[in-house]
């Protein structure tokens, strides 16, 4: 997906993958991290996702990187929030306290810029992407991400040629071909989640599944 293809997404407000609410499975899943605040946490590919609260709510500092200066200005209007804004080549920093979004391209942070962040969330992001910049997304990740540091990453399993991506299917052996080599990675749950997504099952799907894993950067 190329980044036009994002941008007019959200120009067009074709964000079905925006959820209203917190995602239960970081709820769930995040306290069994042993992740204690301030430890900043990564997400990336954010969109305007509430769970950039939840996390900043558990004391953690926390930074995203989105494309769409729409979805950033969302995510702050929706919320309330009031932030500074300031040019931070080849980003624009929208920061308070304890939340700092980078709005700008993924591909362009570099170590320094996640440097403190010892956690990750994953949630709609690897899944978001085709199979070759998914590739090049996990390769930049465990170049960005501080060894020791974990998190949780969501990916969804359908038969893909029911439906075209984005979300993508994205299967256990290719998760662990993309990150086995630098990641500890651990499956935690799986749900199947068709009755849920109505939207999925009108465009033919037979059955979806939801794999939530831990991920520790060796
Ligand atoms: C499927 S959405 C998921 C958003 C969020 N993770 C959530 O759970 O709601 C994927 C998001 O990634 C953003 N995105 C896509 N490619 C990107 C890139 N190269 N750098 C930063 N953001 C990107 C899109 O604009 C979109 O908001």
């Amino acid at each position: 997906m190329e980044p036009e293809f994002w941008l007019q997404r959200w120009e067009a407000g074709q964000t079905g993958f925006h959820l209203d609410e917190v995602n239960r499975h970081l709820e769930q899943h995040w306290p069994q991290l042993g992740l204690h605040a301030p430890a900043g946490v990564f997400v990336p590919l954010c969109g305007k996702s509430l769970d950039l609260l939840w996390l900043r709510g558990q004391g953690h500092a926390v930074l995203g990187v989105e494309l769409s200066p729409k979805a950033v200005e969302a995510f702050f209007a929706e919320n309330g929030l009031q932030p500074a804004v300031l040019p931070r080549p080849p980003f624009v920093d929208w920061h308070l306290d304890g939340l700092n979004i980078l709005q700008g391209d993924f591909f362009d942070l570099e170590p320094d810029d996640t440097a403190e962040c010892w956690g990750l969330w994953d949630r709609a992001s690897l899944i978001a992407l085709p199979p070759g910049m998914r590739a090049r997304y996990a390769a930049h990740l465990t170049r960005l991400m501080p060894h020791g540091c974990r998190g949780l990453l969501v990916t969804l399993e359908y038969p893909q040629a029911q439906m075209d991506g984005p979300p993508f299917s994205v299967e256990g052996d290719e998760v662990e071909r993309l990150f086995g080599g630098d990641w500890a990675i651990t499956p935690l749950a799986e749900h199947d989640v068709l009755e849920e997504q109505p939207r999925f099952r009108e465009r033919g799907l037979e059955w979806l599944t939801e794999r939530i894993w831990r991920m520790e950067r060796r």
